[in-house]
């Protein structure tokens, strides 16, 4: 996508295309713009029910009532008390906390890569280490036990169906709309068992917090349960697969950071640059707005992109160039303004101890297949798979 970007982001930064029917936002200011204008709506719920034929049938409660709750989708004031009750859990004290619980999935992840090749079997980085690192810590966070794994990642696809843009056979947004009514009662049963027995995790505080005055409802609960779990799982195992991709291919950076791993911090921050794992930041225009010399109208759908703004030269010194001791690195990857990601404490420091423990125990891995088949996705960023040798 990157020569497209650099042609719309030099010659029509504020692009309307017709085949998305949307406007297509890829200049760095331009993206901060979006993400601050308080007349341009997260909502895009709303106006998407209202024209979905399953929505007006009403075969898609479960979605629409878990979903309302996201607060990526809600606007102030419901968004700023949403927030509010969930930052809490994402402090950099509390996610520090985490440190290691990480620190063990992560040797733990890393032994297995190891016993595997001594086998002599295949081992595929996204697989064997960038997909379960990111998926155990949410579930550890959330107190979900690690033996539900694979049922709460089918919900979690077939929910992902109802967001992203694949193509599948069937209803998709029947099958979607089955796993969060899954997922849902998943989450009350895992409820009522922590309003029984409170444990040391995010459910049980949350439950523990009911008697403050704004406290939330069960149906926020499950939705905010839903949200973490599917935006803290697939974004980060994209983050440490698509960062590695480039380590491997700049050699000479990962050699750089192997004989100085206090790199970390800074490469994480490339990885997030240079190829990040989010699309498009997804907004409604709720007035008319002018941007760029055009007028985006009441109503229309704009996609301001962050892997384009993220190599707009305006803001990066050589923006093609990847290096990991990259400084400043005003990258939105994570977006900009009040929905700047909750997760990304978490998400970062995940990052940061999987760099440095892999440079430390592996540095002679290296990719051993072709070049990689990218997932088909507006909204992910990611390879389906990375092969490697270790040794
Ligand atoms: C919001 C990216 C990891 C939870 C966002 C947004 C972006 C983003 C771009 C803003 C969306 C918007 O404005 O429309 C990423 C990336 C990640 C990551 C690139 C990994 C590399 C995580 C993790 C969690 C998380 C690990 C949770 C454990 C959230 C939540 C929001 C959010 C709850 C909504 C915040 C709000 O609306 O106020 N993320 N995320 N994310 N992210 Fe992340």
């Amino acid at each position: 996508p990157f020569p497209e970007f650099a042609r719309l982001r030099a010659e029509d930064p504020v692009h309307w295309s017709s085949a998305m029917k949307a406007w297509i936002i890829t200049r760095h200011a331009d993206v901060k713009q979006v993400a601050l204008n308080r007349q341009i709506s997260a909502d895009r719920l709303t106006p998407f029910f209202k024209t979905n034929a399953e929505y007006q049938r009403g075969s898609i409660d479960s979605l629409v009532r878990y979903l309302n709750h996201w607060m990526v989708f809600r606007d102030p004031p419901d968004h700023t008390r949403l927030r509010r009750l969930f930052n809490k859990a994402f402090t950099p004290t509390s996610v520090s906390n985490l440190r290691p619980g990480i620190e063990g999935i992560v040797a733990h992840l890393i032994d297995g890569m190891e016993a595997k090749a001594r086998r002599g079997e295949t081992v595929d980085y996204i697989a064997d280490f960038a997909y379960p690192l990111p998926a155990s810590v949410i579930m550890d966070l959330l107190g979900v036990p690690r033996a539900d794994l694979e049922r709460v990642k089918i919900w979690s696809d077939d929910i992902a169906l109802f967001i992203g843009t694949a193509q599948v056979a069937g209803n998709k947004y029947l099958r979607a709309e089955a796993g969060a009514k899954a997922m849902a009662d998943y989450f009350l049963g895992l409820i009522a068992a922590r309003t029984a027995e409170p444990r040391d995790d995010m459910i049980s505080n949350l439950l523990l917090a009911r008697d403050d005055r704004e406290a939330l409802t069960t149906d926020e609960i499950i939705g905010t349960c839903i949200l973490l779990l599917f935006a803290g799982h697939e974004t980060t195992t994209n983050l440490i697969g698509n960062g590695f991709l480039y380590a491997m291919r700049n050699r000479d950076q990962w050699e750089r950071l192997v004989s100085d791993t206090s790199l970390a911090e800074s490469a994480v921050e490339e990885f997030l640059r240079y190829d990040g794992p989010s699309g498009a930041l997804a907004r409604v225009a709720g007035a008319d707005i002018e941007m760029g010399g055009r007028t985006i109208r009441q109503g229309q759908r704009v996609f301001a992109f962050m892997n384009a703004a993220n190599r707009d030269p305006e803001a990066f010194a050589d923006p093609e160039r990847f290096d990991i001791g990259r400084e400043p690195n005003a990258h939105l990857t994570f977006g900009h303004g009040i929905h700047f990601c909750l997760g990304a404490p978490l998400a970062r420091l995940e990052a940061q101890i999987a760099t440095t423990r892999l440079a430390e125990r592996l540095p002679g891995i290296r990719l051993s297949g072709g070049d990689p088949e990218w997932h088909d996705s507006l909204i992910l960023r990611g390879v389906k798979r990375l092969p490697v040798q270790l040794f």
